[in-house]
């Protein structure tokens, strides 16, 4: 594949071969990194997810034994026992740590899904970096930030690119891979094989904001919310109307809780940032709700109460 073949660089020879990814290290145990965890585990890989602290963990592996329960209860509708020996199965591909460093060396690949802020994106990276073996390769699933910049924490630029999963990921098929201006054509067909091997579509994106499909998404989302606060209709028929005259699983309202307000905000804020004439106003609302916690389904309460 030709993605990035313009851009080819000249690299260590560490670097310069296809990493066939089976052993991997997931950080952030939130909403994204848990569906990853599970897909991963699912497809026959070793996964370790990291996140701050033990309850956290514990949590995470709950919610991934829910969700394959929910797996189960389809595929194995007929066959309960089978159903539960797959769980099984999968879990025992998943261990839990709270040392990050460690997990990672010994991994192929390192997948960020933690909070969506930048420094703290770098700081993560910056210190895997030095933990991690020279194989190792990097990849973020953040929603909007550079891809680039993230990686400018680390020495392995080559080695870095992009995941980008979508929410719920054990039923969303897409994944956009993100290669950045440096991203060795061979991280970036490890990166591509690995989304396959997970059962996913993959889509090829350069480092452009909000990739493809957020790019798309944001200014959706942000016509809705204003629709709404200009009162030109309440939240409840706009949800209805993108359901029943387009066809979209939810409506935008709907969606925003699902993904979390605070997720929204940062993208929200990151573009307003960047474009000198923003495409959109800012939302009082969506500020308002995010300030006062109400975050959406994670939180119980955002644009509805659950
Ligand atoms: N794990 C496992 N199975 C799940 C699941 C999960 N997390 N969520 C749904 N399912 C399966 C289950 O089989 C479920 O049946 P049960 O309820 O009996 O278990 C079945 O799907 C149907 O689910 P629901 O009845 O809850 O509702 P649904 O038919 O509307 O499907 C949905 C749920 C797949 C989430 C669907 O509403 C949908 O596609 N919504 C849009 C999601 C979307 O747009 N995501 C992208 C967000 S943007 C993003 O992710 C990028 C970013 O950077 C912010
Ligand atoms: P979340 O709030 O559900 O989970 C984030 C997790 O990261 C938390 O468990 C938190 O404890 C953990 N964490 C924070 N800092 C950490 C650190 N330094 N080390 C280890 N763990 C740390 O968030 P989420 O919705 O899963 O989103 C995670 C990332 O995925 C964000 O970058 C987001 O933009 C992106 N994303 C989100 C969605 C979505 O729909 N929510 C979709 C695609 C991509």
């Amino acid at each position: 594949m030709a993605f990035f073949t313009h851009q080819r660089r000249s690299f260590s020879s560490s670097a310069l071969r296809n990493v066939v990814i089976k052993q991997v290290t997931i950080i952030g145990g939130g909403q994204m990194g848990t569906g990853i965890a599970q897909v991963a585990a699912s497809t026959g890989h070793t996964v370790t997810l990291v996140d701050t602290n033990d309850d956290i963990l514990k949590k995470a592996v709950k919610r991934i034994e829910g969700s394959l329960k929910r797996v189960v209860k389809k595929k194995y509708a007929d066959k309960p026992e089978a159903g539960e020996e797959y769980i099984q199965k999968v879990l025992q591909n998943v261990s839990t740590s709270t040392d990050a460093g460690s997990a990672a060396q010994v991994s192929d690949l390192v997948l960020e899904s933690i909070v969506e802020n930048l420094k703290i994106k770098q700081d993560l990276f910056c210190q895997l970096d030095e933990a991690a073996p020279a194989h190792t390769l990097f990849a973020s699933n953040t929603s909007f930030l550079p891809i680039s910049d993230i990686a400018s924490a680390t020495n392995r630029l080559d080695r870095f690119g992009g995941l980008h999963f979508f929410n719920p990921v054990p039923m969303m098929k897409l994944v956009e891979v993100i290669g950045t201006p440096t991203t060795s054509q061979e991280t970036f067909d490890s990166l591509l094989n690995f989304s396959k091997a997970l059962g996913k579509t993959p889509v090829c994106c350069k480092d452009t904001p909000g990739f493809i499909v957020n790019r798309l998404l944001l200014p959706y989302i942000k016509d809705s919310v204003l629709l709404h606060e200009r009162g030109h209709g309440s939240k409840e028929d706009i949800d209805i109307a993108m359901k029943l005259g387009l066809g979209h699983p939810m409506g935008p309202f709907e969606l925003c809780d699902y993904v979390g307000l605070d997720i929204m905000k940062s993208m929200v804020d990151r573009w307003l940032a960047m474009e000198p004439k923003p495409p959109f106003a800012e939302s009082e609302n969506l500020n308002k709700l995010v300030a006062e916690g109400k975050l959406g389904i994670k939180t119980g309460e955002g644009f509805y109460k659950k």
